[in-house]
């Protein structure tokens, strides 16, 4: 069955990349109530990202990866995107996360005491290559301290492509600091190379529009289009029943299956 599927699939691979080618512990309570500012997009992207997701920008050089429940994390990872015009991906849980609070706080220490024995939670989200990010930002929730488990389970997966990249951690709590999450990061991802990071909480969120520019131009970034791609060959990659990523720098193609 996934055979015939995937004949029609190539297909249309072929006919798209044609196409692409051819053109160019908390207190808890109070921070759930945390209310974000509403994002203002940048230039180019009108339409782009308001709903979060997926979003293949005009900036190959840059990679937003995040999980959010509640919508905070993920206003950060649109403004990320926004102002540098790059690519951004959604982490997602294979069980979609609770709705109920409680169960959620039950749900998370549950799935935090597994990866202590090494079980991680299953997700949604893969990529298969980060050859042409110059930097690679990854963003989450504070979860008792620690990455959002979701995140934690996409590091594990993907640590040994990481290796070698810069990673720019960014996450929104509502007080607790990111260090322990910070830590957290070099234990799953030991052979990265950690930029600064970046923390907002319920009482610096609403600053984001001020902050995330602040801190990209410290870490030297640029919304310019790096001039002489160096990519050379062409890799597709298809995956079907599970949401997946590739890109090359000159023929951008994405496959993704909900
Ligand atoms: C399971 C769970 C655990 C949390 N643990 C902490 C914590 O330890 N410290 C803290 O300051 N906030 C904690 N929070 C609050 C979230 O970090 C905060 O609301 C964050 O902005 C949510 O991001 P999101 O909207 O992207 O999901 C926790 C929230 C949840 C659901």
């Amino acid at each position: 069955m996934k055979k015939l599927f995937l004949i029609p699939m190539m297909l249309l691979a072929t006919l798209m990349l044609t196409a692409a080618c051819s053109e160019d512990d908390p207190t808890l309570d109070e921070q759930e109530q945390t209310t974000p500012e509403e994002n203002d997009e940048g230039e180019g992207n009108e339409g782009n990202n308001e709903e979060g997701g997926n979003v293949e920008g005009g900036n190959g050089r840059y990679l937003v990866l995040y999980c959010s429940r509640t919508g905070n994390t993920e206003r950060m990872a649109q403004t990320i995107q926004a102002t540098l015009d790059c690519d951004m991906i959604v982490v997602e849980p294979e069980t979609p996360y609770e709705d109920d609070y409680n169960a959620m706080l039950d749900r998370a220490q549950a799935e935090l005491d597994a990866i202590e024995q090494g079980n991680y939670p299953a997700i949604t989200t893969s990529v298969e290559s980060f050859d042409e990010y110059d930097i690679v930002f990854i963003g989450y929730p504070i979860w008792y301290s620690h990455i959002a488990t979701p995140m934690q389970a996409f590091l594990h997966n993907h640590a040994d492509l990481l290796a070698g990249k810069h990673i720019a951690l960014f996450a929104s709590s509502g007080s607790s600091g990111i260090s322990t999450s910070e830590r957290d990061a070099a234990t799953l991802v030991p052979d990265a190379m950690f930029e600064e990071s970046l923390l907002l909480t319920s009482g610096t969120l609403g600053n984001m529009e001020t902050r995330i520019p602040q801190w990209l131009e410290s870490l030297g970034t640029s919304r310019e289009k790096p001039d002489t791609p160096n990519a050379t060959s062409l890799n597709v990659n298809l995956i079907v029943g599970k949401q997946t990523a590739a890109r090359d720098r000159e023929c951008n193609v994405r496959f993704e299956k909900q």
